[in-house]
């Protein structure tokens, strides 16, 4: 059972790598390394079950057909995407090419060996909910940038191969996610661009009036998360949501982290027409269909990840 994971050098990907590795699981990882480092699995390089880290592209349709036919993968973990969301609204195309060609490109090959396609979608599918609502996965979808709307269409291209074509696939929705190795840039997480901001005596800087709420996940969870929804088969032809079930202000995340007031800014919107003011996760099915419950809350996450990027001089 040899495991493919898309995006694997990344910030989730390289967990679930990881995650696997400790199953002690065969992994082979495809990452362009366009948002990535090669740095990110060197704690994995003596590993003789990582069997190959190939540099290249999923818009690379012969790249993607000939690694398929060399290992015959059992189950796929599809996470390589274009995630940045200013990135979408400036150049659509990329995020076109990269998160529906690619995605296409990956299930033309699955099909061929019948292999699992785990696919990573995004919360950020979501229409805005009700001030008292977490969202679940039949909540109605409405994709603010072309980001998400590039990651709903890989999901239904996905799904079309699961309803017309009979190929093994499951959608995860995972709410946002923060930890270790995760950018500090605008590609990156607001928890690490927080912290990083924080150890570097800057202010922290708040887009809007901080009033929009996150779930946030610590990345093991949402490795784990991810790699159950893998090993089980209870769940072929779901979308499932990933997240903690509760969510925190921007503000206050803010003054969790910094504890002063006065080294907090808000600042003008770069897209307020993309951003979603309340995000909590209804997690019920996942608890429920693949027995997972995320282990690390805030707090925790927060001073593990502080304590990372300290000692990474991130
Ligand atoms: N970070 C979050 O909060 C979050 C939340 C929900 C869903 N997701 C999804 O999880 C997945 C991983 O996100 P992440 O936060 O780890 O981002 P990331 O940018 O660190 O990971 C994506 C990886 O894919 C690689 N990649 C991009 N385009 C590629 C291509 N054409 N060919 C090969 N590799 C390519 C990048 O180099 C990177 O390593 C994405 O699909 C994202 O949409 C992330």
């Amino acid at each position: 059972m040899v495991f493919l994971v898309t995006g694997g050098a990344g910030f989730i990907g390289r967990w679930v790598v990881k995650n696997l590795l400790l199953k002690e699981k065969e992994v082979v990882v495809l990452d362009n390394l366009s948002n990535a480092r090669k740095e990110n699995l060197a704690e994995f390089s003596d590993n003789s079950n990582l069997l190959e880290l190939i540099i290249d592209n999923i818009i690379n349709k012969k790249i993607v057909e000939s690694l398929f036919e060399k290992y015959k993968f059992s189950v796929c973990l599809h996470l390589a995407a274009q995630i940045n969301v200013q990135e979408s609204l400036d150049f659509p195309e990329k995020a076109f090419e990269n998160n529906v060609i690619g995605t296409y490109n990956i299930l033309e090959s699955a099909r061929k060996y019948n292999t699992k396609v785990v696919l990573i979608g995004t919360c950020m599918a979501y229409d805005l909910a009700d001030s008292n609502i977490a969202i679940s996965e039949t909540h109605p979808v409405k994709p603010a940038s072309p980001y998400a709307g590039s990651k709903v269409a890989a999901e239904e291209i996905a799904m079309s191969y699961y309803y017309g074509l009979n190929l093994p696939v499951v959608i995860l929705r995972p709410f946002n996610t923060y930890g270790p190795f995760q950018k500090i840039n605008m590609e990156g997480g607001v928890v690490s661009i927080f912290i990083s901001r924080k150890l570097k005596n800057e202010k922290l800087l708040i887009y809007g009036d901080g009033t929009q709420t996150r779930d946030l996940l610590y990345v093991e969870d949402c490795a784990d998360f991810i790699v159950k929804a893998a090993e089980n088969e209870n769940c072929i032809g779901e979308i499932i949501n990933g997240g903690i079930g509760k969510d925190i202000s921007i503000n206050d995340l803010a003054l969790m982290i910094v504890g002063d007031r006065s080294r907090i800014e808000h600042v003008k919107h770069h897209h307020p027409q993309s951003e979603i003011m309340k995000l909590v996760c209804d997690n019920r099915k996942a608890k429920k269909l693949l027995k997972w419950e995320p282990s690390t809350f805030l707090q925790e996450g927060i001073s593990k990840l502080e304590k990372w990027i300290r000692e990474n001089e991130w």
